[in-house]
């Protein structure tokens, strides 16, 4: 069968109800216009209606494309050539985008990148979470498009017998080895690095993947150790502070926006005590230590959370550093209605049963830092019942690539209050000194948090509205 090659103009309705697939089985190649660029930098046109997703395009493109999936409900589809540029197009900077897996929007001007993915998390949170953010009322941070990145993970494979090792990033979409010669979007010391690595590593035992990360001064490390290659601890100040990590543990990418980032997520609120849950090195911990009296940072892994106490202790700042699951910990970690809450899980988003205890225990304040719209956007619907979305912030702290990170800062609303019938005939008969949850002696409300003579609880539950009181937090 040749392949028809259509165009998205002038079909009729009759075409239109056959079922997507059959329609897509049929064809090669069509034109299309790009519409928009979704969450993940794919640009969005649509032929016949269906929906086709199309790599490296810019809104506005007219594009001849080549279909490479055909699902039931939308179609995947490569450039075969540009018809027409959108707006806002440019000559991708860099000479390995394309192949190179790292970056997806080099060919979109700096300032249209940002607008783009800024609408794309407004639609992001509408589309999953039901939630109506309108773009404009996002703020919007951004900072250098290029020698910004101060961590990366690079990839060896063999060379050509006898010639040593290559060094570069996975293809897109696959494990093949693109080699760099250059790679623009790291800081100047971690691009020299980087492309003179291949050639400073020994031929064999490499392996095959090396974490690169950048302190101040020009200083690099490598994670594992590999021959006298630079290894060990860095350090990067933060507005008043200097932490220290190593290339094997977390630290935010963005060189010139950490001191936005920690402003922003941190903000201005003070009070007797913070939890900073997948707190890392202690980025955020040891600001918030300046603000609250005791800070809880809950961090999995082992060597980031060595890193944290250590971040705290030379800063002579008091703080509790809890080696743990943020799962397992919040159980019985949390108290009802703490003053503040950070969580900045990874991509996954909060599994459910901390998005439960959350909503449950009900902190005053919680910022949710993301980088994961499509996970923010669920997370947020679970907690909406519990918490108002009061502000949201936009930081591009991953220019050229299609990754977006989002600070939400959501408040506590009001628990529903506890309707107790006025005793009457049976109820009078009921035994004396019972309560209901949540009650004081008098049959006032209590503070949320705070036991019998307004203490505080530790690791009380309050039960959730209409559960009767019998449903157990979940595990
Ligand atoms: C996105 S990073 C944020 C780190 C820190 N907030 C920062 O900005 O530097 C997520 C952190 O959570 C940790 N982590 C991942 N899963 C975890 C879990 N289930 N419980 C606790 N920590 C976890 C990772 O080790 C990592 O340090």
């Amino acid at each position: 069968m040749s392949p028809r090659q259509p165009s998205d103009e002038g079909t009729g309705k009759g075409e239109r109800r056959r079922p997507v697939a059959a329609r897509l089985a049929e064809l090669e190649e069509l034109e299309l216009t790009i519409d928009q660029l979704v969450t993940g930098g794919e640009g969005l046109g649509r032929f016949e209606g269906i929906p086709i997703f199309v790599p490296f395009a810019a809104p506005g493109d007219r594009l001849r494309v080549r279909l490479v999936a055909r699902h039931p409900g939308y179609g995947r589809a490569e450039i075969v050539a540009l018809l027409a540029p959108g707006p806002g197009r440019r000559e991708p900077p860099c000479p390995h985008f394309g192949r190179c897996g790292g970056c997806d929007l080099q060919h979109l001007d700096d300032s249209l990148q940002v607008r783009l993915k800024v609408m794309a998390v407004a639609e992001t949170l509408r589309r999953i979470g039901g939630l109506r953010f309108p773009a404009e009322q996002i703020e919007v941070v951004s900072g250098e498009p290029w020698g910004w990145r101060l961590r990366t993970q690079l990839h060896t494979a063999p060379a050509a017998a006898g010639e040593g090792v290559r060094v570069g990033y996975h293809a897109r979409g696959s494990h093949e080895l693109v080699a760099i010669s250059r790679c623009p979007v790291l800081v100047p010391a971690l691009e020299r690095e980087a492309v003179t690595l291949a050639r400073r590593l020994p031929a064999e035992g490499v392996p095959r993947r090396l974490d690169v990360a950048a302190g101040d001064g020009g200083e690099v490390a490598i994670a594992p150790l590999v021959g006298d290659l630079p290894h060990g601890e860095l350090a990067v100040r933060v507005g008043e502070f200097r932490y220290r990590f190593d290339a094997r543990c977390f630290f935010q990418g963005h060189r010139g926006l950490l001191p936005q980032l920690v402003d922003r997520v941190v903000g201005d609120a003070e009070g007797e005590r913070a939890y900073d849950l997948y707190g890392g090195v202690g980025l955020f911990a040891l600001p918030l230590a300046r603000r609250y009296r005791e800070v809880v940072v809950v961090e999995g892994d082992r060597i980031a959370a060595r890193y944290a106490r250590r971040n705290l202790r030379e800063h002579r700042l008091g703080g509790e550093v809890i080696t743990q699951a943020v799962e397992s910990w919040i159980r019985t970690g949390l108290p009802d209605g703490a003053p503040r809450v950070v969580v900045d899980p990874p991509r996954t988003g909060l599994p459910v049963a901390v998005r439960a205890l959350l909503s449950l225990r009900r902190p005053e304040r919680l910022t949710y830092v993301s980088c994961h719209p499509a996970a923010l956007a669920r997370d947020l619907a679970a907690l909406a019942e519990a918490f108002t979305l009061e502000r949201l912030v936009f930081l591009d702290l991953f220019p050229q690539t299609a990754h977006l990170e989002v600070v939400a800062q959501l408040a506590a609303k009001a628990r529903p209050a506890v309707v107790v019938p006025p005793p009457g005939p049976r109820r009078a008969a009921a035994r004396p000194g019972r309560r209901s949850p949540g009650r004081t002696g008098d049959g006032s409300r209590r503070p949320p948090g705070k036991g019998p003579g307004g203490a505080p609880r530790r690791g009380s539950h309050p039960h959730p509205p209409g559960s009767g009181g019998r449903r157990r937090p979940p595990r």
